[in-house]
């Protein structure tokens, strides 16, 4: 199989996250004789500095030439003050939204190795295997009109969705599901917005497409709260963009870390790969980000980019057998029961055991 991989690593810990994804994704090419080619580009903060923009042409033209794109983060507090569409996060929105990638698959998957991670009890954690799929190129984030006014006294921001929007991406909810545990549970704010009651009719609609899958809905407030409560009474979770990308980040604690989620961003000319954590910009340059999120990331790239679902298993097992092993980067070793160990060790440990798997299994 070949594959030309467009490699985006960005700001603060993006670079060092990246590197031990593409390190692992070298290790599966290498040990199962596939060509996969990387492509560095700027984005970001990054591209800002050099290029002016935070997401110069070349970069999108790459992207747009290649099989998959891989991301490590965006965002950097020199920008903090900027409006939004001058800041390293417009470079990313901007890409979702060239790629065409309405689709945003974030696995939130509870390891018990790392049980102790969470604050949640082991209890409430153990088992939670949980897909939430983020609506990824509507809703507040690109609706019309917006702005600041002149003046400063008033600002606004528009929540849009057409009946197609939210049709495509329920079609692969309930398609995912079907190969899950067959439940979805749609999650909007009928009870107060417009965009979500034509969501839920919507949903509710293509699930007759569905039989086999069961659908129930919750409010987001609700969602919220039975998230952490009983993350075992959902397998996957429907859900706009802002409100989904509110959710992940929940989600993670069921997980014990931010930096133990990967995600994929699927459905238009060219997949987008990348952790859902940030830039991380309090741990930057310090070699402790946690590259499981990366990792998986490249696992997901490997199952949805390159259809190799078998290297995407091995890799998924490499990283639950380092975590088994007793392996932890800071974030995950709040108890300090686990063996510290820094971004690329951590990164080491997940290339070695995909090559012993691959050795061993073939
Ligand atoms: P963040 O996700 O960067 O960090 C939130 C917290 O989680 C921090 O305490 C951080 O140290 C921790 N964390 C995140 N990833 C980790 C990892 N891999 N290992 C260990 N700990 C990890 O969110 P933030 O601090 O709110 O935002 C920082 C910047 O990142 C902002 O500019 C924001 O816009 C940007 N951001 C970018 C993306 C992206 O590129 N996809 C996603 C979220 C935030
Ligand atoms: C994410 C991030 C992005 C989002 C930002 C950086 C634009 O928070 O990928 O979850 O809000 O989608
Ligand atoms: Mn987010």
């Amino acid at each position: 199989m070949q594959l030309k991989i467009t490699v985006l690593e960005g700001d603060g810990i993006g670079p060092e996250v990246t590197r031990e994804a593409v390190a692992v994704l070298r290790t599966i090419a290498d040990v199962c004789g596939h060509q996969f080619e990387f492509t560095a580009r700027l984005i970001g903060g990054a591209a800002i500095r050099e290029e002016g923009s935070p997401l110069p042409s070349a970069t999108l033209e790459t992207c747009l030439a290649g099989d998959a794109v891989f991301l490590g983060a965006v965002g950097a507090p020199e920008f903090d003050a900027l409006p939004p569409p001058r800041r390293p996060e417009a470079g990313l929105l901007a890409l979702r939204r060239s790629l065409g990638d309405y689709a945003n698959l974030r696995p939130a998957i509870a390891y018990d190795a790392i049980a102790a991670a969470s604050p949640l009890r082991p209890e409430v954690t153990r088992g939670a295997d949980i897909l939430i799929v983020r609506e990824l190129l509507g809703g507040l984030y690109f609706g019309e009109p917006r702005g600041l006014a002149a003046d400063r006294g008033a600002a606004a921001n528009t929540m849009c969705y057409s009946v197609a929007e939210i049709e495509r991406v329920a079609r692969i909810a309930f398609a995912a599901a079907s190969k899950r545990s067959r439940k979805v549970t749609s999650v909007d704010k009928a009870n107060v917005l417009e965009t979500s009651q034509l969501w839920r009719e919507t949903v509710s609609r293509i699930a007759k497409e569905y039989p086999d899958v069961a659908l129930d809905h919750l409010f987001v407030d609700a969602c919220a709260m039975h998230l952490i409560t009983n993350p075992r009474r959902f397998d996957v979770i429907l859900t706009e963009n802002l409100f989904g990308d509110i959710l992940s980040d929940e989600a993670a604690v069921i997980t014990g870390s931010l930096g133990m989620l990967g995600s994929a961003s699927i459905g238009g000319k060219v997949a987008l790969f990348e952790p859902v954590h940030g830039s991380a910009p309090d741990i930057a340059g310090q070699g402790i980000a946690n590259p499981c999120g990366a990792i998986a990331s490249a696992a997901l790239l490997l199952r949805y980019g390159g259809g190799l679902e078998h290297e995407a298993a091995v890799v998924e097992d490499a990283i639950r057998s380092v975590l088994a092993a007793g392996y932890r980067t800071p974030d995950i070793n709040a108890g300090a029961e686990g063996i510290q160990s820094s971004t690329s060790e951590m990164g080491k440990l997940v290339a070695a055991a995909v090559e012993r798997t691959i050795d061993d299994r073939g």
